[in-house]
């Protein structure tokens, strides 16, 4: 199987863990694009979704799904999104698409999140995808040179010749070179740099289900 197909077969996997009638958190992402293009099949039994990046907005309105405001939602039952990295306690890197501070604010909505994911996205240790922060442009010479004292080399990630710049009118430093042995721990640590908006390191409150495309169909870890 293609890692595009084993990306589709999770998404597909995903549609179990939608609750009727209720809101679903959506993530951003090639694989969560694939969820989406599910999402559409079943689309009369949901109220609708929260994206967590204007890309993924735009996508579930293009398949006529209802988007809601993050302001106007209290909770709901399940976010499902990608990740860079997982490990097998659930604890993942995510950020690859630049929308990882939208993602934990929506993740930190939902009473679930369900992590799709080929399985090449399985490591033993975090770190060998650089770690994506999302920072204030006005200081990220500064945070880049506290990162760097963290151990890892930062990196400002461009496009286009130009900083990225996010949904949210910030930028990324991508952050090189890290073995992650207390994923928690260094979330925390980096989060208290000031500057930084946060961290693609979803440790704390990591995943709780990781459904896992293999050349032997879909493995289901629980955390
Ligand atoms: C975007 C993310 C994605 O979930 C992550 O990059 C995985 O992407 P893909 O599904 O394309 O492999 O965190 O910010």
């Amino acid at each position: 199987m293609t890692q595009d197909e084993l990306k589709q077969a999770v998404a597909h996997a995903a549609l179990d863990y939608v609750v009727e009638g209720e809101i679903v958190g959506v993530g951003t992402g090639s694989t969560a694009n694939f969820f989406i293009d599910a999402l559409a099949a079943i689309k009369d039994r949901i109220r609708g979704a929260v994206a967590s990046s204007e890309a993924t907005a735009a996508r579930l309105r293009s398949h006529g799904i209802a988007v809601f405001d993050l302001n106007d939602i209290d909770t709901m039952p399940v976010y499902v999104d990608g990740a860079d990295e997982i490990t097998a306690q659930g604890a993942m890197i995510k950020g690859g698409g630049a929308a990882l501070t939208r993602e934990k604010i929506v993740a930190s909505v939902a009473e679930r999140f369900v992590c799709i994911a080929d399985g090449s996205k399985l490591v033993t240790r975090l770190g060998a995808f650089p770690l994506p922060i999302e920072v204030i442009p006005m200081g990220h010479a500064v945070v880049a040179r506290r990162l760097a004292a963290l151990g890892g080399t930062p990196r400002l990630r461009m496009k286009d010749g130009a900083p990225l710049i996010t949904d949210n009118g910030c930028m990324i430093i991508d952050l090189f070179g890290l073995q992650i042995a207390e994923p928690a721990l260094l979330e925390q640590q980096i989060n208290d740099i000031v500057g930084v908006v946060t961290n693609g390191l979803f440790a704390r409150h990591g995943a709780n289900v990781c459904l896992l495309g293999t050349a032997e169909g879909v493995r289901t870890l629980t955390f």
